[in-house]
């Protein structure tokens, strides 16, 4: 049994970690472990564990499962209240557990559930186990347990305001210092990876902004704390304790992480948290900034999923569990297991100016290159000349496209291709008809300024008509026209969140109702147009995230298509998320935002390791690079599945010096696929063999690679692969090669 208990101990096993949980003599339910699996039961530490130090309380310092405020407890609480007559101390007790054999996902799942010693407040942990992924999804469920007032007497008597309620405490085994390596960014520049040493206090990584942002990411990472690389742990003083550190730094493909994420794309926070006592937990859930939720008697809040594991086989191996969970368990499962097509997208070649005649002329183009998919970005609609005006107008622009897009779909059906759409739904511009019949549907505050961001305003999914606006437009668009993909955007961030017309004490519910809105138009279309293929993007990767993933198929990963910052973000991305969900388009050279020039050959390897895009204006392309293109397109075709849907091995990270290199795996190794990345040959050094990992020793593989660019045999081992590597020919700035690699 994969989850059983021994009247005290809760144990969940998946195929290689544990994760132990009691319940104790004073009913606190407190976590005892989370690591490799143990053969006995007696191995696992019990509970009543009491430490004991002046000025705490031994209940204080015990790692809980789910720490509510109260009594003498300083380190974060997942939840905060306050009760309707105005205590705000909770003391939650265990009441009863439920092991499900198979939950409505098919999964092992564990229900514990608390409740308030003196008020009707109940609490139940849900804990989904995936046992062949080593990973168990969290959440909760708060309920005021009153009975619904009768007489619904105003406000609300007996609400209980919940103004903190996260998702899940995990906590670390306590005594060592850990790294937490995380993702920062910004617009153009996500998902950059950061390894920081943890001291005593908080580290937390969060969205205010209402979407889960290009700034920070949903996703966290635990080592020992050596993992900083660079850090002398005995020089960081006060961070280490005065015992040398326990379990060696974690690389690449070795040691030990604990790692998780969120399943949330509004406001968000994970708390990270050294004590003085040398214990680290980590809390995640919806950010508690500014929010509050107020339970009636008789209603609930359920929180997001957060979602986490162990590995002892180093980041690789932590990622490729995430990717599978994904591909397996998060994405709609419609398209979970399609290859991605390979998309053009006009926007870099034509801008807000598009027009029925240039799109076709595009999308001949485009076919001649093999493309599958042909995606209309921003401009098509209202009067949309630019990012002013047109926002919220969704009929088809008359002089751009007089015959309605009728004629572009059936032409670019016709050469064989899907065709797509760009919408941005939550948005308006102030110059917009829509603005200017519904003022009050975007977030605002009464006599407060509307402060604009790229010239539009948010509206207000919380609020029904609203949501019902974008069901209606989306559907009608969807129903009236043959449309096989849409793109999801969102260019701007909450500002002045109010919400005047909900009564006071659920205004700030806003954060929360506007998600779940979201969520909501998105699910009930998907269920309406099952065919249609979705696309999430904020501004490039401003929404990327458990949450919405399991609603698009796939995102636009960032604005910035240089392909060398890409190398880095694009390595950031896959450290929490799938290849398959990250499009990568490969645009002109010199880029428009640096000016960086690079051969098309390593714009499209560099496109190639995620789900390949063109984004260039193909109208400047020469013969000869449109046939270049074509040829790549058709390689891309031949690895595709093994980069989607394969295990990802991140041989050298473009962090690590002049080279990157990545692999990826078909599940029983009988195919690979193999990128190297030279950014500049120095000093005439010699580039090294590259190593390659996961391959069946035993066995011979031939390789596929371009002429010139292999010293030595087209045919080796998988051990002289995976020990003495591949001898390849990179030369001068920014050259790349792709090996193929087939199993005989
Ligand atoms: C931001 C997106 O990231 C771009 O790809 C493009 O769709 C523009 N918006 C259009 O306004």
């Amino acid at each position: 049994m994969p989850i059983r208990s021994d009247g005290k101990r809760y144990f969940l096993e998946g195929n290689q970690t544990a994760y132990v949980l009691a319940v104790r003599d004073d009913k606190l339910v407190e976590h005892l472990y989370w690591g490799p699996k143990l053969p006995l039961d007696t191995d696992y530490p019990e509970a009543d564990r009491n430490p004991s130090f002046a000025f705490e309380n031994p209940q204080g310092l015990v790692p809980l499962e789910y720490p509510a405020w109260g009594g003498l407890r300083f380190s974060e609480p997942c939840l905060k209240v306050e009760f309707p007559d105005g205590c705000r101390d909770t003391r939650l007790v265990f009441e009863d557990a439920a092991i499900l054999p198979h939950d409505e996902a098919g999964q092992p799942h564990l229900v514990i559930r608390l409740v308030d010693t003196a008020y009707p407040l109940r609490v139940e942990l849900h804990y989904r186990l995936y046992e062949a992924l080593d990973l168990i999804e969290r959440w909760a469920i708060v309920s005021n347990a009153a009975a619904a007032d009768p007489g619904g007497m105003a406000p609300e008597p007996g609400a209980i305001r919940l103004e903190q309620v996260f998702s899940a405490c995990w906590n670390l085994p306590a005594g060592t210092p850990y790294c937490l390596t995380h993702l920062a960014g910004r617009w153009g520049g996500e998902t950059q990876l950061r390894h920081d040493l943890l001291s005593e206090g908080k580290k937390v990584l969060e969205s205010r902004r209402g979407a889960t942002s290009h700034q920070a990411n949903p996703w966290f990472a635990l080592t020992p704390a050596g993992t900083a690389v660079g850090v002398d742990l005995a020089a960081a003083g006060t961070a280490v304790p005065p015992w040398p550190e326990l379990g060696r730094p974690t690389g690449e493909e070795d040691g030990p992480v604990w790692f998780g994420a969120l399943a949330w794309s509004g406001s968000w926070k994970i708390v990270v948290e050294a004590t003085p006592y040398a214990q680290t937990q980590v809390l995640a859930g919806i950010n508690d900034f500014d929010t509050v939720i107020s339970l009636g008697p008789g209603e609930k809040f359920t929180t997001p999923a957060c979602v986490a594991g162990y590995t002892e086989g180093g980041f690789g191996s932590m990622s490729r569990t995430l990717h599978r969970y994904q591909l397996q368990h998060v994405l709609p499962p419609a398209g979970a297991r399609q290859v991605r097509p390979v998309l053009y997208n006009s926007w870099e070649a034509t801008y807000f100016a598009v027009n029925e005649q240039q799109q076709m002329e595009l999308a001949e183009k485009a076919a001649r290159l093999g493309v599958e998919l042909f995606v209309v970005d921003d401009g098509w609609f209202g009067r949309r000349q630019n990012d002013r005006a047109g926002l919220g107008d969704w009929y088809v622009n008359p002089e751009k496209f007089p015959r309605g897009l009728g004629p572009l779909i059936d032409h670019v059906h016709r050469l064989g291709m899907l065709f797509g759409l760009w919408v941005e739904p939550e948005m308006v511009n102030p110059d917009s008809d829509l603005y200017r019949r519904h003022p009050d549907w975007v977030l605002h505050v009464p006599g407060r300024p509307r402060t604009e961001s790229r010239h539009q305003l948010v509206l207000n999914l919380a609020r029904s008509e609203v949501r019902q606006f974008i069901l209606d437009f989306l559907d009608r668009l969807l129903s009236e026209n043959s449309i096989d993909f849409i793109k999801w955007d969102m260019n701007r961030h909450f500002s002045e969140p109010g919400w005047p017309d909900e009564p006071r004490e659920h205004q700030r519910e806003i954060w929360i109702r506007y998600v779940e809105g979201l969520y909501q138009v998105w699910d009930e279309l998907r269920a309406r147009h099952p065919k249609v293929l979705w696309e999430s993007c904020s501004g490039g990767g401003g929404r990327v995230d458990l949450g919405i993933l399991r609603r698009a198929d796939q995102v636009w990963t960032s604005d910035n298509t240089d392909p060398f910052d890409r190398l880095f973000i694009q390595e950031g991305y896959s450290y929490a998320y799938s290849p398959k969900t990250m499009v990568c388009w490969l645009t002109d050279s010199p880029h428009w935002g640096n000016q960086r020039a690079s051969s098309l050959r390593y714009r499209f390897h560099v496109a190639m390791t995620g789900t390949l895009g063109i984004g260039a204006n193909l109208n400047h392309w020469s013969p000869a690079e449109m046939e270049e293109a074509r040829a790549l397109v058709a390689q891309y075709k031949a690895i595709r599945h093994l980069v989607q849907e394969g295990n990802l091995y991140r041989l050298i990270s473009p962090r690590a010096g002049e080279l990157a290199a990545l692999e990826y795996v078909n599940e029983d190794a009988s195919e690979a696929v193999l990128f190297v990345f030279l950014h500049s040959r120095k000093r005439l050094w010699p580039v090294p063999p590259i190593r390659l990992r996961g391959l069946s020793p035993e066995r011979v593989y031939s390789l596929a690679v371009e002429e010139g660019r292999l010293h030595g045999p087209r045919r080796l081992s998988g051990r002289a692969l995976m020990a003495w590597g591949l001898s390849l020919n990179l030369q001068g700035d920014f050259d790349s090669v792709m090996v193929h690699l087939k199993a005989e």
